[in-house]
């Protein structure tokens, strides 16, 4: 390879800039519009030139430049990551008052007295799309999206263009993982959008789909033409504490060299929270940013760990929502969807409407109640709002612009998918299709479920195919999916199809046979039973098998199975009989032996059981705990894999008696069960 010719430092940085232009442009032609204008060979002698200038001369760190990018043509689609610690969502707070509740909860999972201080970090919640970005010994090696929260898209060719985000960071632990949100300011959305236009090519909703958009691109040298920018405020994986607060966290991001979200306030009570809360709200003209609330993060980090996760969702942090955004439109008319569990759901249609940035044509009217209380009729003048990322709602009709021929909405009586008696029970507010899977909507809708991304996750089995396969009757029940192999001459006929593609399919479907128990009881679609619900009762119950032996036959508040099923966190006596009504309905269980035929159903793998002194073990707690919160003794057994039950019987092994403890004491003295104080619980799984 010769040597640059001698030129000056300015020269070469000069020369340098001309390359990566063009060399980005050569890509594009060459990527995307498959158009080249020049040979490989010179396309290549461009490329190594620049590579040579920048052994002399390295990029800046941020600056993007050909010579990082993957070079051939682009991937197909992104790598998937594994997070190695998941990336959780957040709970949501909207008013004062769930504010203090969230302070609240938290003080009694920890078990505080009033008078112990409780510090909690506030700061603004960016509305971006987060990012989880890797350090090994300092050097920036990975970045990925959240996804799933458990596997992300590999995102780092696309990251490495964005200047907020540090190559190299000193100081930092050899395993450093980054979490923050990727942001386009309103003034840089403003000019793409208009540079977009100018060229005839998309047109961005908000700041966030552009941002979103524009990472997402499997062409990096286009992300790099984008204003990204990336804020700090939270860790996944590290190979050593960096700090033992949050606070001390954002101070060691900064540290390293990342813009972190401000501003912040240490609060010790639910007032200054709230204060701080309505000061930023009324600050946000002014912030170059769109924000849609405050998160309140725990401070301490220990405190942190011993709160732990509720699902997908820390403990130890909720996001204060700002107020929703408001605008009026008309509405078009009034539709009723039923839905998975039969629910008959009127949905708004409107003449379509910028509300904040996103424009909104659907709105959930929820339920009859909802219909009449609000006095919602087709044709109105109706004031809808959005907040954050929840369904548009309709907050008030306006009669005074209603027509004379104007007429209250008649709510149907008959399911409008099957045509069966629709019927609302007398505590609730939903009207139901008594169809069960007969019903063509509700059959759809559960297929649809069982095979979307936190159930079974079949690749290649859309909502669209689903009800084409449907209406075909190629798949009327789960089991039918399994049995699609049996179709696969008529499916390589079908438009668009051919031979790879039904190969595709079928090894999605083949790839997914085996599965988790969790997954495959959240993917019954029962009532009430989401991804929480479906766990808990995977580690209760272990198998499918024990499941359905265990879940009584009716809501026998005597009997030990339901005493059991209620003790689990999360069910109480309404979740309980929404899962005692699907076990014990014959259609259900007809479709669920069905499908477990061609099914390899995973029993649930208790974690971290390996020391555990009550690993497999059953407790019960009892009485009034004073050193640690009852959810958070239940959670912290759950975690050293015990089983918790609710009653004590000859299989429990432990019961662990508060003050004030009653009759599960005295059963446990009948019984023979080995009774132990908090304390002595506490040393026995080494937390004293
Ligand atoms: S903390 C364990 N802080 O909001 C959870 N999240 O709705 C750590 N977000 O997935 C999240 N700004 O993408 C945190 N200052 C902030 C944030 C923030 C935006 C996003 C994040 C999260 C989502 C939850």
């Amino acid at each position: 390879m010769s040597p640059p010719p001698k030129k000056s430092v300015k020269s070469l940085e000069m020369e340098a800039t001309l390359l990566r232009a063009q060399i980005a442009r050569h890509d594009i032609l060459y990527h995307q519009q498959d158009a080249p204008e020049i040979s490989d060979a010179e396309y290549d002698k461009l490329k190594r030139r620049l590579e040579d200038i920048e052994k002399i001369l390295p990029p800046t760190d941020g600056l993007f430049s050909p010579t990082q990018s993957v070079g051939a043509k682009p991937a197909a689609a992104f790598a998937k990551v594994r997070h190695r610690v998941p990336m959780l969502s957040l709970g949501n707070a909207f008013s004062p008052e769930d504010a203090a509740d969230f302070c609240e909860r938290v003080r009694k999972f920890l078990n505080l007295s009033e008078d112990t201080p409780l510090e909690i970090l506030a700061e603004p919640k960016i509305d971006g799309l987060s990012c989880s970005l890797r350090y090994e010994n300092g050097k920036f090696v990975q970045a990925a999206t959240r996804g799933d929260g458990e596997e992300g898209e590999d995102v780092t060719a696309n990251i490495m263009t964005v200047a907020d985000v540090p190559k190299t960071i000193t100081g930092a632990p050899d395993i450093l993982e980054v979490r923050g949100e990727i942001y386009m300011t309103r003034d840089d959305f403003d000019a793409l959008n208009a540079a977009q236009e100018a060229a005839e090519d998309k047109i961005f909703a908000n700041p966030r789909n552009a941002a979103a958009g524009s990472l997402r691109q499997l062409d990096p040298t286009i992300t790099a033409r984008r204003p990204l920018r990336f804020f700090g405020y939270a860790l996944g994986e590290t190979s050593a504490p960096i700090a033992d607060t949050q606070e001390g966290i954002r101070a060691a991001l900064e540290q390293f060299g990342f813009q972190i979200p401000a501003p912040a306030a240490v609060c010790g009570t639910a007032d200054a929270l709230v204060t701080f809360h309505e000061n930023v709200y009324g600050a946000r003209p002014d912030i170059p940013y769109d924000l849609d609330g405050i998160v309140y993060k725990v401070n301490s980090l220990e405190f942190q760990r011993r709160l732990g996760f509720i699902s997908r969702a820390p403990r130890w942090a909720i996001a204060h929502k700002f107020p929703a955004e408001q605008a009026e439109t008309v509405l078009e008319a009034i539709e009723v969807q039923v839905g998975r569990t039969g629910t008959l759901t009127p949905v708004a249609h409107l003449k379509p409407v910028n509300v904040g940035g996103v424009i909104v044509s659907r709105a959930t009217l929820h339920n009859q109640d909802e219909i009449e209380r609000k006095d919602v009729r087709a044709g109105d003048h109706v004031i809808i709002q959005r907040a954050g990322d929840v369904i548009p709602q309709i907050v008030r009709s306006l009669p005074e612009k209603r027509g004379a021929d104007s007429l209250p909405y008649v709510f149907p009586q008959n399911c409008p998918a099957c045509g069966r008696a629709a019927v609302r029970a007398e505590d609730e507010a939903a009207t139901r299709c008594t169809g069960g899977l007969l019903c063509p909507a509700q059959a759809v809708e559960r297929l649809k479920h069982f095979v979307s991304r936190l159930a079974f996750d079949i690749e290649g089995l859309g909502d669209k195919i689903i009800r084409e396969f449907y209406d075909e009757g190629i798949v009327r029940l789960p089991a039918d999916i399994f049995r699609l192999a049996r179709h696969t001459d008529a499916l390589k006929e079908r438009d668009g199809w051919g031979e790879l593609s039904v190969s595709n399919l079928m090894s999605a479907i083949d790839a997914r046979r085996r599965i988790g128990l969790e997954r495959f009881i959240y993917a019954l679609g029962i009532r009430q039973v989401g991804q929480a619900t479906a766990k808990k009762l995977a580690m209760h119950y272990e198998t499918l098998e024990n499941l359905r032996a265990h879940i009584p036959a009716t809501a026998d508040a005597e009997s030990t199975a339901y005493q059991n099923l209620i003790a689990i966190e999360d069910i109480g006596p309404a979740v309980a009989a929404d899962i005692i009504a699907f076990f014990n309905d014959a259609q259900q269980m007809a479709a669920v032996d069905d499908v477990c035929a061609e099914l390899d159903i995973q029993p649930y793998i208790r974690v971290q059981t390996g020391d555990s002194p009550v690993a497999g073990k059953t407790v019960v707690f009892t009485g009034k705990l004073t050193r640690l919160g009852r959810e958070e003794a239940k959670a912290q057994a759950e975690a050293l894999g015990a089983k918790v039950a609710g009653s004590v019987s000859k299989n429990t092994q432990y019961v662990i008696a508060g003050e004030d403890a009653g009759s599960k004491l005295k059963k446990a003295a009948e019984l023979g069960v080995t009774v132990l104080s908090e304390d002595e619980w506490l040393s026995l799984v080494g937390k004293a």
